[in-house]
């Protein structure tokens, strides 16, 4: 069936107030939302199912319904409802929550405040609702008038489309009239200048596209962000495609044809086919591939990739028939090689794109083609050029450079080191010569790479000299966090409202960790993410407000409910050298969850023998720079206090640990 005609109203979304958020995180059980979409099992405390985001034989997808997260221990992805429906579903944070709210039959209080306060956010707002109308009105266009049913839709079906495919991906048909929907809208209520900024009427308020067939173009949560419109037949004037114009909702460079549609598949395929036109894609989904993308006919951009990446780190691009462009696509796909993707490469019979050649092969055949015909890139760029060279040898040295520049992109030495092996077979050259060109290559771009880093650093600890917060922008992994902060904020996001007692008092964790880190101290923090959270941690504990893991799952900043998430998951990763470093035993590290005081103990200790650790260094090259001088009232300045910071530094590490107790 085609899209009912929807009123402009239902179109509106607001702003969903903080009060239903909590309620509805407080209602959404992790069992019952992942119930919808896998079968579970019972196993002891948790539920086990086969995981929904990879293929696996064995089920290691876990639901834990104590803790209201999933976890799979085969793809390690992993979260709360919210994260579920998200990566499942692909959909956006309020999309995720108004399911949700569905689901419970939660009455979701809408604000609309915030919106009045963005004018950004309300155009944006604007534009999807004006972008969803003109989605209803192309198809229904297609399927309902006789122009669209003789022009449109007999085009469509004469290539082969079926009405599933048609409807699937909301194709329509713009009409022939000249401004009929830009008059329909009007008429709906929409503005005319709206129309325009949408770029579907032109400025003197016609319509922009006329007598084509219309391709939907779908943000990744599934709302219509753009349009494409061909032109019917072959013999017709103008160009073949135009599209939408760039909007605040449509960057055309970060958009990846049908990769709403293709998601799921490409996460259980492990692998995108990459393919350049609209229609190819309709073609091979019709015939039962589902994981593949258009690059809508120009060159991928590294956005475009990481926009792949979250689904999975391989990919095969599907090149037409015809050599031309070849090498100039190939060069583009350095970029893809850096982002540390597998990248194989299909080319297809001359004079064939994937949609003719499918229609040629059926799908069966042609699916068996791509998986026998596909090869690694590197490899094929090699033998490739090498074809290209024939027996010139400067034309040799260029492809040696060639090669030697796309491997040396490959991020990880191990695989560098597998095609530097293959490719000096290929190319008949010792494998040394190589190892040391692509060597060099390395080494330059790391030099750059530890610049910019250095140059971050720098101006992170003058930010930071001055007391304001630092301008890089904080990161979500824990990798980048230094240890001691990321161990303090790991025990206030996972505990805060345990109770503990210290000596005589009793109070909780929260409590206890921000007493002994006061606000200065805090402002040290190195990490900008955890020490937003520890500020704010401090705020809410000023005010009264209460502190728990719920709290943070339901915080309005994403990277602080990742970080909770993350932390909460039954295999967070602790690091685990701190024995070695700093001679303290972990009575707690196996199960931290159970041990809040110690654990808060261990971490605030940490966190100062770090700063001490710190400051001995720096005093030390004091005391070095002062002996080299000959200065020696500086030195023994400097030495004494060094001492003393020994002495400080022994205190603290043989801390008598036993007065804290659990509750
Ligand atoms: P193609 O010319 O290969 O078209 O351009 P196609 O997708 O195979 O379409 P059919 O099968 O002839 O109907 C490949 C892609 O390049 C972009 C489009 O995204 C198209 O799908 N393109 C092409 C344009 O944006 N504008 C054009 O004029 C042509
Ligand atoms: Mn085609």
């Amino acid at each position: 069936m085609h899209p009912a005609h929807t009123p402009v109203s239902a179109y509106l979304c607001d702003v969903i107030a903080q009060k239903s958020v909590e309620r509805i995180l407080d209602t959404a059980r992790i069992d019952e939302v992942v119930s919808d979409f896998v079968t579970l099992r019972k196993r002891g405390a948790n539920l086990l199912g086969l995981c929904p985001f990879h293929t696996e034989k064995t089920p290691s997808f876990t639901v834990s319904p104590a803790k209201n997260l999933f976890k799979c221990f085969g793809c390690g992805r992993g979260g709360d409802p919210v994260k579920f429906l998200r990566e499942h579903e692909g959909f956006s944070y309020p999309e995720a929550l108004k399911y949700l709210a569905a689901k419970y039959q939660i009455e979701i209080e809408e604000t609309q405040e915030q919106r009045r306060d963005d004018p950004e956010e309300i155009l944006k707002d604007q534009l999807f609702v004006v972008n969803q109308y003109a989605r209803d009105y192309f198809s229904r266009q297609l399927f309902e008038s006789e122009d669209g049913k003789a022009l449109g839709l007999s085009y469509f079906k004469e290539r082969g489309f079926r009405e599933s495919i048609l409807e699937k991906f909301d194709l329509g048909f713009a009409p022939t009239g000249g401004s009929t929907l830009t008059v329909h809208a009007v008429h709906e209520g929409f503005r005319s200048e709206i129309l325009q900024q949408a770029g579907l009427s032109t400025s003197h308020n016609r319509d922009f596209f006329r007598e084509r067939v219309m391709f939907t173009i779908h943000g990744l949560s599934g709302k219509p962000v753009a349009f494409a419109g061909r032109i019917l037949g072959k013999t017709a004037k103008g160009p073949k495609y135009i599209n939408s114009p760039e909007t605040p909702i449509y960057h055309k460079s970060n958009v990846l044809y049908g990769l709403y549609f293709a998601r799921q598949a490409i996460r259980k395929e492990d692998n995108c086919y990459m393919v350049e036109g609209y229609t190819d894609v309709l073609s091979l989904v019709q015939g039962g591939i589902e994981n593949v993308v258009a690059s809508s006919g120009t060159a991928l951009t590294p956005e475009q990739i990481r926009l792949i990446k979250r689904f999975t780190p391989n990919m095969t691009i599907l090149f037409d028939g015809d050599a031309a462009g070849l090498n100039a696509a190939m060069r583009g796909l350095d970029l893809v090689l850096e982002q540390d993707m597998n990248v194989k490469v299909v080319v297809l019979p001359d004079g064939q794109d994937p949609d003719s050649y499918l229609s040629e092969l059926g799908p069966e055949k042609f699916l068996h083609f791509l998986e026998t015909e596909r090869k690694d890139f590197i490899l094929f760029k090699t033998s490739q050029l090498l074809q290209q060279s024939k027996n010139d040898p400067v034309a040799r040295t260029q492809v040696i450079k060639e090669v030697v520049r796309s491997i040396s992109r490959v991020p990880d030495p191990i695989k560098r080191g597998e095609y530097i092996k293959v490719c000096s077979q290929v190319l008949q050259v010792e494998e040394s010569l190589l190892i040391a060109e692509t060597n060099k290559v390395v080494a330059t771009d790391i030099q750059k790479d530890r610049r910019d880093r250095e140059r971050l650093e720098r101006r992170e600890e003058v930010t930071h000299e001055q007391g304001t917060s630092g301008t890089a922008l904080p990161s979500p992994t824990t990798e980048k966090h230094p240890p001691q902060e990321l161990d303090l904020v790991r025990i206030l996001l996972t505990g805060a409202d345990k109770m503990i007692q210290v000596g005589e008092e009793e109070l909780t964790v929260a409590s206890y960790i921000l007493k002994e880190l006061e606000e200065e101290v805090v402002q040290e923090f190195k990490s900008p993410l955890l020490r937003t959270i520890m500020l704010d941690c401090l705020d809410r504990l000023a005010k009264g407000d209460s502190l728990s893991s719920q709290v943070f799952l339901q915080h309005p900043n994403e990277d602080i409910r990742d970080l909770t998430i993350q932390f909460l998951s039954p295999d967070y990763q602790y690091s685990d050298n701190w024995e070695e470093r700093y001679h303290i035993v972990l009575h707690t590290q196996r199960m931290p969850e159970d041990n809040f005081a110690r654990d808060a103990q261990l971490a605030l200790q940490r966190y100062q023998l770090h700063k001490l650790d710190h400051l001995c260094d720096m005093n030390a090259q004091r005391v070095k720079e002062a002996f080299e001088a000959n200065d020696e009232e500086q030195y023994l300045h400097y030495l004494k206090f060094q001492q003393e910071l020994q002495t400080l530094r022994n205190n603290v590490a043989n801390q008598d640990l036993n007065t804290v107790v659990l509750k």
